[in-house]
């Protein structure tokens, strides 16, 4: 019970590595906000959850300024006060050379994974100053520190997420309160099978094959695996670290 009467919030709450963090959170005792623009998903995700803690679910785009309010209201509503921050909602955008890259589809992946990263601070980082604790949690990817030819908005995002866990980190720091990213690779999950598509139309399973190939340890992430590295990060056996980027790649950016 390493989050014994915490409370949290996760972004992209009924994706792949949010419904699963949101799953190990609960088993280890906090009480979970999900946050998803899918309402569908992100209702269904709290129901199929209930049974391991108490969760709530609220559709908001995190992208969006009033969402955002929105939600945080609803945290402090249900939840009493905000521990963790997951900031995990991302999109991961269209495969094309970026001479190709439409200008509104690479506003869209910033929007998302950068704006909502933003966002999700600005209005939570003051609530945590005033309990004077906190974990806020990012999540980039490798692509946050290698190129990756096809998704530059991804990849662009993802850099500009290592930034921003950096200054508020330091911003952060005279109240407790500790802001770490972190750096997946590929994850085998729903977004993974959209980009194996999009980098080998109609060949996906020999993309993944290639992809693998190119992890020291041969193989995808789980979703499982991230959750327990964002459990590490939100829990007190972190309490010395801030300002970090946690890589969780099987030695993919070792390279
Ligand atoms: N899957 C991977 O291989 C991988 C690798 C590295 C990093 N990541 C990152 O992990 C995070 C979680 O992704 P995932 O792998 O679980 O994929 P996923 O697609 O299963 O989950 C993403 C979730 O974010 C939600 N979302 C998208 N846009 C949103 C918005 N504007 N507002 C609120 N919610 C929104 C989606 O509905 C979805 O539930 C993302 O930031 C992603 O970039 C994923």
């Amino acid at each position: 019970m390493r989050l014994k009467g915490k409370t949290a919030v996760i972004t992209g709450g009924s994706g792949g590595i949010g419904k699963e963090t949101a799953k190990l959170f609960l088993e280890e005792g906090a009480a979970c906000l999900l946050v998803d623009v899918d309402q569908e998903a992100v209702e269904k995700a709290a129901e199929e959850l209930k049974s391991f803690g108490t969760v709530y679910a609220v559709q908001a785009d995190v992208s969006n300024d009033d969402d955002v309010v929105r939600w945080v209201k609803t945290a402090e509503e249900k939840l009493g006060r905000i521990d963790i921050l997951f900031n995990n909602a991302g999109v991961e955008g269209k495969v094309k050379p970026l001479i190709e890259q439409e200008v509104e589809d690479f506003d869209f992946v910033m929007n998302v994974n950068v704006r909502g990263v933003f966002l999700g601070m600005k209005h939570v980082l003051p609530i945590m100053y005033k309990q004077e604790s906190g974990s806020v949690i990012n999540t980039s990817s490798v692509a946050g520190f290698i190129g990756s030819p096809g998704v530059l908005p991804y990849v662009t995002s993802k850099h500009a997420v290592i930034g921003a866990t950096k200054t508020a980190a330091l911003e952060a720091a005279p109240y407790q309160v500790r802001v770490n990213s972190i750096h997946p690779s590929p994850v085998n999950n729903r977004m993974m099978r959209s980009l194996e598509e999009g980098f080998s139309p109609g060949k996906a399973e020999e993309a993944r094959q290639g992809l693998e190939q190119t992890i020291p340890l041969h193989r995808y992430g789980e979703n499982a695996d991230i959750a327990k590295l964002v459990l590490f990060l939100a829990s007190d056996d972190a309490a010395f670290i801030t300002g970090a980027q946690y890589r969780i790649d099987g030695g993919m950016a070792a390279n």
